[in-house]
């Protein structure tokens, strides 16, 4: 049976909202979660994302009405995804060299959103809900018969090349270059590409689920505000036949037959659901009078730790911004920093690094490893004229970890791997004069 797909699509406004939508007027019960015989013969079911005593202003859960309740399964067998790796990346020793990859190629095979997963680095213990993954993903097929859901972590999609079409089980989701789409820990969906191929990247959080930065002096508006965030509305599919359902669980891959299509939820209630921003509508704050401010400044999302300000993992972007500090150094500055820093580009050009990070590769610069701007990009800020200068069609981002971000076996003998990074440094010149 072929899939149902809405063509128009439609969302819901706002951050972490307490949704209500239905697909069918009348099957979301009014007054309370879970009625002797909900409407329409469906079945309630609860999905928790965070503990029950969570306190109130964190608590993230969802009441869905669907057509069958989630336990209708066979058991699960293990399975294996090779490029799809998981915590404790001990595969080999990490370095503390600069690293910088290409963009990983297109595949060649047919493969699906979930085959097409390669995992570059990660940190942390998915076993004790901390750290992260970084995957970059390229894939041509869309996934029909096949559904997935992550225990491990919610995943952050960053869209690089083309769009990635997310059909969940709270409803469907769209994204292309520039824009993000969260699915919440364990939410199950299956991808659709409807450019035919599609690339970018995921951060995989082991850890507290995103949130949007507390703003401090900011005050009550100004970067990522909620309004911006889309969550969709309910949507079903009512397909019965032969598919697979993958769990990813406790870094295992697990398979499992199932005869109907679980993305059955015909309404839903609260506010434990996937959400897409577009990054561009992201109020950049930056100096206007001299020198920058750190790049937390520039963030969207954060997956705090248990210690104040300090992240398991933020989630951070470089947009199109003016620049108009005076005699400062405007990229960047050099640093060496205690946090660890993966960085990708969606699309353009980044300022500290004009050549050789390129949309669809990265970077990964390692707790205390030293960085900054390349020779070219630290000649031209040095020397330029301090007029109010604009940068534009530029979208890069930064995946910043409290732990070390270790390369998989795979990120390390990639021919991706750039083995001249270094070099963009060497040229760097000595200026001191007495
Ligand atoms: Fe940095």
């Amino acid at each position: 049976m072929k899939p149902t797909v809405i063509e128009e699509l439609k969302y819901q406004t706002g951050f972490g909202n307490e949704f209500a939508t239905e697909a069918i007027k009348g099957a979301l019960p009014i007054g309370q979660n879970s009625p002797q015989k909900p409407a329409y013969g469906l079945y309630a079911e609860q999905f928790s994302g965070t503990s029950f005593t969570t306190p109130r202003l964190l608590n993230k859960r969802t009441w869905t009405y669907r057509i069958r309740p989630s336990v209708l399964h066979l058991p699960f067998r293990q399975t294996n995804f090779e490029f799809f790796k998981s915590s404790p990346f001990n595969e080999v020793p990490t370095t503390p060299n600069q690293l910088r990859w290409d963009p990983l190629p297109m595949p060649q095979e047919k493969v699906d959103f979930i085959e097409g997963i390669k995992t570059i680095a990660g940190n942390g213990d998915l076993f004790m809900q901390a750290g992260i993954a970084i995957h970059i993903y390229a894939c041509n097929k869309d996934m029909t018969d096949r559904f997935f859901y992550n225990a491990d972590g919610e995943m952050l999609v960053v869209a690089e090349r083309n769009r990635v079409r997310f059909l969940t089980e709270l409803g469907i989701l769209e994204i292309k270059s520039g824009e993000i789409a969260v699915l919440p820990r364990g939410l199950k969906f299956r991808v659709e590409l409807p450019d035919g191929e599609a690339r970018g990247y995921i951060c995989e959080n082991y850890g507290a689920y995103f949130r949007l930065p507390e703003l401090g002096p900011i005050g009550a508006n100004g970067l990522a505000n909620p309004r911006d965030f889309e969550t969709p509305v309910a949507w079903f599919e009512d397909r019965e036949g032969k598919f697979e359902l993958i769990a990813k669980f406790g870094g295992n891959f697990w398979a499992c037959e199932i005869d109907h299509s679980p993305l059955d939820v015909v309404a839903w209630h609260g506010n434990y659901a996937p959400y897409k921003y577009d990054l561009r509508r992201f109020n950049t704050i930056g100096s206007i009078s001299f020198d920058h401010p750190d790049p937390s400044i520039f963030t969207v999302l954060t997956s705090p730790s248990h210690e104040q300000g300090v992240a398991n993992v933020d989630f951070v972007i470089f947009p199109d911004r003016w620049l108009v500090a005076e005699h400062t150094f405007r990229p960047p500055w050099y640093h060496r920093n205690v946090m660890s820093e993966y960085m990708g580009l969606c699309y353009g050009v980044y300022d500290a690094k004009e050549h050789g990070f390129v949309p669809g590769g990265g970077s990964l610069h390692n707790c205390m490893s030293a960085h900054g701007p390349d020779v070219e990009a630290f000649e031209k800020a040095t020397n330029s004229d301090l007029k109010p200068q604009k940068l534009e069609g530029t979208m890069a981002f930064m995946f910043e970890s409290r732990y070390v971000i270790r390369p998989t076996k795979f990120a390390m003998e990639t021919t991706a791997l750039q083995k001249d990074y270094y070099k963009c440094w060497q040229g760097l010149r000595k200026n001191f004069k007495t």
